[in-house]
C-alpha cells in the first residue's frame, strides 16, 4: 500500500448533506445491512469500500430509493437530505433521483441517440428553456463526462452504438446533465480502460466543489485517489468510517485492516 497515491486530505468542514441513521435492509429473509449509520458531506468524496456482497450496493440504492424497485427489499431506519426523510410519502422518487442522480456499474444507455441520453433529463425536470440552452448542456455534460471530442460529430447515432467504456461516460453525462446534489457511482470504472479511468477519476475530483459524490469501489488505489472519507462495510455491517488517510494508514478495526492489507476479501 505504500506506494499509493493518497488524494489530497482536505476534509470538508461542511455539514453533512445526507445523513443515515439505523439503516437496515431486508430482502425477504435475508438481512443484508444491519443499522447502519453514515453522515454524507458536502463538497466531499465518499468511497464505499468492503468484500463482495457486504451491502455496498444495497446501501448505494437506499440514499435515493432505488430499491423501492425491489419487490422483495424493505427499507427501516431514517435517511434525510438536507434535513428531510427522503422516505416520507410527500417525497416524489422521481424528483429526488434528479437530486441524487446514480450511475451503475453496467453502463445501460437508453435506446435513443446519444444527444437524448444527455437531454432526456433535463428536459423532462424543464431545466431548459430552448434548443439553444439545451444543446449546451448536453454539450457541457459530455465534456465534463471526457466524451465530447469522441462523439461531437455523431450526436445522432444510438447511445447503444458505443463501446463499453464510452457507454459508460454517456451515462455519467446523463446523471451530471440534471446537476444532482449528490451523485452515487457503483463501481463506474469496472468497464473503463486506464485513461477513461484517470478521466472520470478527474471528473469526480472536479464534481465535488458543487456535489457530494459516493463511489462504491473495490480498488483500494482508486479510494485513497478520489476520496476523503472512505466507509468500510462487512456482512451487512458499517464497521468503520473516517477521513481516507486515517481508514487506509491507521484502520482501529482489525476487520478494516484484513480488508485493506488482502486478508480478507
Ligand atoms: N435485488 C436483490 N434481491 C435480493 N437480494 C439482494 C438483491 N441485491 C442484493 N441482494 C443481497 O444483499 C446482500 C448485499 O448485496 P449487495 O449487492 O448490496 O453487495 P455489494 O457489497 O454491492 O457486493 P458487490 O461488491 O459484489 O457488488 C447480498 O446477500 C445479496 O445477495
Ligand atoms: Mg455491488
Amino acid at each position: 500500500m505504500n506506494d499509493m497515491r493518497i488524494a489530497d486530505r482536505k476534509v470538508s468542514t461542511e455539514t453533512a448533506k445526507m445523513t443515515a441513521r439505523g439503516v437496515q435492509v431486508y430482502y425477504g429473509e435475508n438481512h443484508a445491512l444491519k443499522d447502519v449509520d453514515v453522515d454524507i458531506l458536502s463538497g466531499t468524496v465518499t468511497a464505499f469500500i468492503g468484500p463482495s456482497g457486504c451491502g455496498k450496493s444495497t446501501f448505494l440504492r437506499c440514499l435515493n430509493r432505488m430499491n423501492d424497485t425491489v419487490a422483495s427489499a424493505r427499507v427501516l431506519g431514517e435517511i434525510k437530505l438536507d434535513g428531510e426523510n427522503i422516505y416520507d410519502k410527500r417525497v416524489d422518487p422521481v424528483t429526488l433521483r434528479a437530486r441524487v442522480g446514480m450511475v451503475f456499474q453496467k453502463p445501460n444507455p437508453f435506446p435513443k441517440s446519444i444527444y437524448e441520453n444527455v437531454a432526456y433529463g433535463p428536459r423532462i425536470h424543464g431545466l431548459t428553456r430552448n434548443k439553444a440552452e439545451l444543446d449546451e448542456v448536453v454539450e457541457m455534460s459530455l465534456k465534463r463526462a471526457a466524451l465530447w471530442n469522441e462523439v461531437k460529430d455523431r450526436l445522432d447515432a444510438p447511445g447503444t452504438g458505443l463501446s463499453g467504456g464510452q457507454q459508460q461516460r454517456l451515462c455519467i453525462a446523463r446523471a451530471v446533465a440534471t446537476s444532482p446534489e449528490v451523485l452515487l457511482m457503483d463501481e463506474p470504472c469496472s468497464a473503463l480502460d486506464p485513461i477513461a479511468t484517470a478521466q472520470v477519476e478527474e471528473l469526480i475530483d472536479e464534481l465535488r466543489s458543487q456535489f457530494s459524490v459516493v463511489i462504491v469501489t473495490h480498488s483500494m488505489q482508486q479510494a485513497a485517489r478520489v476520496s476523503q472519507r472512505t466507509a468500510f462495510f462487512h456482512l451487512g455491517h458499517l464497521v468503520e468510517y473516517g477521513e481516507t488517510g486515517q481508514i487506509f494508514t491507521n484502520p482501529k478495526d482489525p476487520r478494516t485492516e484484513s480488508y485493506i492489507t488482502g486478508r480478507i476479501g
